[in-house]
């Protein structure tokens, strides 16, 4: 942390950033989860598989680390981050944690767990990529009642993709959980809890409009919400800024390229010809919109006015000829062929 970032989190009383991407295993911290929770702490006490499904970012990481957390002392939790590549690599991982020799066959291993009074659940994320040899070693894992298993995985993988690599392991599966984006009040709520995790007071220094801000800009996707708070945050600690209001957060989702995509997708028709122009000259005129869109001096000054009010725009003199006009830091940056055939198709 640099001396900048110290004095700022001192001086608003948090003990570190609560704002970072990674899933967290921490279920005080993960809100919208308390039913799924209950439902899989039943199935793995009854030594059920199930299924997590939910779309990118929905928590589907989290919520295996939460589980992994909650049955640690009880049971044995064995997190895979993807599925394993061979069944050597399953047996190896499975074995280090029994404290068993790896060099067994999966047979062997099959029947050691079996005669095994372990409570084992194996959490496989990322199970979309699971393959066909490592599935059927988990069918027989999947048998024995002493081994829940928990997939997580991108939507459709239940009925579509599962069923394909192996059937009769899809036939295994009890339940299948799917998870939902989350609803403003449960960003908002998310964002408080970290907030109070390191140590600070409610969603100070954001003040409440920037948190609902936050909340509908996000659209309930969690990772969303983080990456807006931590954007604030930065802009915060170099500016020394200590209430961080609508203003900023304005600032930070109007310099996201996605924004600026939708942006010029909204523009008028002559708008964005007067944009395209920006693929072949770096800076325009007023002379130029006129010759190429064949309109009046009026009409082309007018077209290039607006464009500077959208802010994606901007003027500068030129040497004795007027002002030229070129295009803003961002745009310039995404604005290729594609994304000018693609976004700016003319709707003429
Ligand atoms: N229910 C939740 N409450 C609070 N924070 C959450 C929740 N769900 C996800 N998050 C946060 O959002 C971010 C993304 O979550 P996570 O990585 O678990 O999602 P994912 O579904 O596994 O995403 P991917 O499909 O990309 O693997 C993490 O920082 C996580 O802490
Ligand atoms: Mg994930």
């Amino acid at each position: 942390m640099s001396s900048e970032e110290f004095e700022w989190f001192e001086k608003i009383n948090w003990s570190k950033n609560p704002f970072q991407l990674s899933p967290i295993g921490k279920p005080d911290l993960v809100v919208g989860f308390d039913e799924e929770f209950q439902l899989l702490e039943n199935y793995i006490r009854l030594g059920y598989d199930v299924i997590i499904e939910g779309p990118y970012g929905s928590g589907k990481t989290s919520l295996l680390l939460c589980l992994e957390t909650i049955f640690k002392d009880n049971r044995l939790p064995i997190f895979f981050y993807a599925p394993p590549e061979s069944v050597a690599e399953l047996i190896q991982i499975i074995s280090m944690e029994l404290k068993l020799n790896d060099e067994v066959s999966p047979q062997v291993l099959y029947h050691k767990l079996r005669r095994s009074d372990d409570k084992i659940i194996l959490l496989i994320d990322e199970a979309h990529d699971l393959n066909f040899n490592v599935a059927k070693m988990l069918r027989g894992l999947s048998d024995l009642l002493n081994i829940s298993i928990i997939y997580s995985a991108l939507n459709g993988f239940s009925f579509d993709k599962l069923p394909k690599i192996l059937n009769t392991l899809a036939d295994r599966v009890q339940e299948i959980i799917y998870l939902d984006l989350l609803s403003e009040e449960e960003v908002i709520l998310a964002i408080k809890k970290r907030i109070e995790d390191v140590g600070g007071n409610e969603v100070s220094p954001f003040t409440e409009d920037a948190i609902k801000f936050i909340a509908k800009v996000s659209e309930g996707a969690p990772r969303e919400a983080i990456k807006l708070c931590s954007a604030a945050i930065a802009l915060a600690i170099r500016d020394s800024i200590f209430e961080i209001g609508v203003d900023v957060l304005e600032k930070i989702t109007r310099r996201r390229p996605s924004e600026i995509v939708r942006k010029l997708q909204r523009l008028g028709a002559r708008e964005k010809q007067v944009i395209k122009l920006f693929v072949s000259h770096p800076v325009i005129t007023t002379g130029l919109v006129k010759d190429e869109l064949s309109v009046s001096s009026q009409a082309s000054y007018n077209v290039i006015a607006r464009l500077m009010e959208k802010e994606l725009v901007t003027s500068r003199e030129a040497e004795g000829r007027g002002n030229e006009y070129l295009p803003v830091g961002l745009v310039k940056r995404i604005l290729t062929q594609e994304i000018v055939n693609d976004i700016l198709r003319l709707n003429i």
